[in-house]
């Protein structure tokens, strides 16, 4: 018999489900007895004790499904240690759950704060296993996160949907990406979606290498020119400042600009005197079904997780290096941010095939 807590923690994606189904699916066909408990929105289930218990019927038809059965919530690992608004302590809350329900294992699909959480469970003597999950693709120690396919295929696209109006207008449009604070998302979409410039947190760019694109595509008779634009994106200038004054610009620039786009785009109007429109395919990226490559990553992911807790080896995220699977200890990768090297051949290939990433 074994006792199984499940959580899905942080922003949502697609194939939370499909990798829960994986875990279960590969457990249930391989024991007797089988027990799992569903904690509800994430910590703050574990932390509040409420949850309930599945059975396979539960991960029955849940492999297409987008978002997760067992809802969400995002709980800063900050504030972990810091006691709730009625001096609960959530660390101990959590341990005490853990032990009532008798749990052998808590499964956990998060993103990179949910993993430092993870990673202090393990420290507090619970036993636990981290999924990769994250549009975002940014987890240290594995090479795709599931999710990050899904929201690039919607990410692409949008810019696809772009390509005609942008041409029938002759317009500058820029597509605003999510990612967070790296560029993977943007860069995948943009290349995949034909964008004539990229931006990503990690190239600074510089407006005079973004008008000098914009015109060498007009001098060349192109009637219009896509950005794809990672929402953390920054140009030189502000990459320069110290962490303390980037603070206060941004907040200065939060009364003028909605995001990083907006930004862009004013800028770029009053130097080219273009007319840019701009399109932020937002929350959509998160949402839907997910992509096959994703439902084919969850399941490895979710069958590895089982084999990992019959053979009863805990502390680790399950991911993927070079088309294996791979179990990473927790305390090597947790904190740690997978960023895009601007030395990545992927960077090189794009600008030889004349992508501009305005550095
Ligand atoms: O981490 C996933 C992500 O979608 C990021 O790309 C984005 O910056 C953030 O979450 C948005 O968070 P929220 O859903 O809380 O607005």
């Amino acid at each position: 018999m074994k006792r199984i807590g499940l959580l899905t923690s942080g922003g949502d994606c697609q194939a939370l489900n499909a990798t829960m189904r994986g875990v279960v699916k590969g457990l249930s066909s391989n024991l007797d007895e089988l027990e799992v408990y569903g904690f509800d929105d994430g910590y703050k289930g574990l932390i509040y004790g409420n949850y309930r218990m599945l059975s396979s019927k539960d991960f029955s038809g849940i492999l297409t499904q987008g978002g997760t059965i067992l809802g969400t919530s995002r709980q800063p690992f900050k504030l972990m240690r810091v006691p709730d608004e009625n001096g609960l302590d959530k660390v101990e809350a959590m341990t005490q759950t853990y032990h009532k329900l008798r749990l052998n294992c808590l499964v956990i699909l998060g993103g990179n704060g949910s993993q430092k959480t993870a990673n202090l469970l393990r420290q507090e003597g619970l036993n636990v296993l981290h999924l990769p999950k994250t549009i975002d693709n940014d987890i240290w120690g594995t090479d795709m996160t599931f999710g990050f396919q899904s929201a690039a295929n919607i990410a692409t696209e949008a810019i696809d949907c772009i390509h005609t109006t942008a041409a029938s207008h002759g317009r500058v449009f820029i597509v605003e990406v999510m990612g967070h604070k790296v560029g993977w998302l943007t860069l995948h979409s943009g290349i995949a979606g034909g964008a004539d410039i990229i931006l990503i947190p990690e190239i600074p760019f510089d407006y005079k290498k973004i008008v000098e694109a914009i015109d060498k595509r007009s001098k060349a008779g192109k009637r219009f020119t896509i950005l794809a634009v990672a929402e953390g994106a920054i140009s030189k200038e502000d990459a320069k400042l110290s962490k303390k004054e980037l603070k206060k610009k941004m907040e200065e620039k939060a009364g003028k600009y909605p995001s990083v786009s907006y930004e862009i785009a004013d800028k770029l109007a009053k130097a080219t005197g273009a007319d840019i429109r701009i399109t932020v395919p937002g929350h959509t990226q998160r949402g839907g079904s997910p992509c096959p490559y994703d439902r084919v990553l969850s399941t490895r992911i979710g069958s590895a997780a089982a084999d990992l807790i019959m053979k009863e080896e805990y502390g680790y995220m399950v991911g993927i290096v070079n088309g294996r699977m791979k179990k990473v200890p927790l305390e090597e990768c947790a904190g740690k941010l997978k960023m895009v090297s601007p030395s990545d051949p992927l960077i090189e290939e794009a600008k030889r095939i004349g992508i501009s990433f305005g550095d």
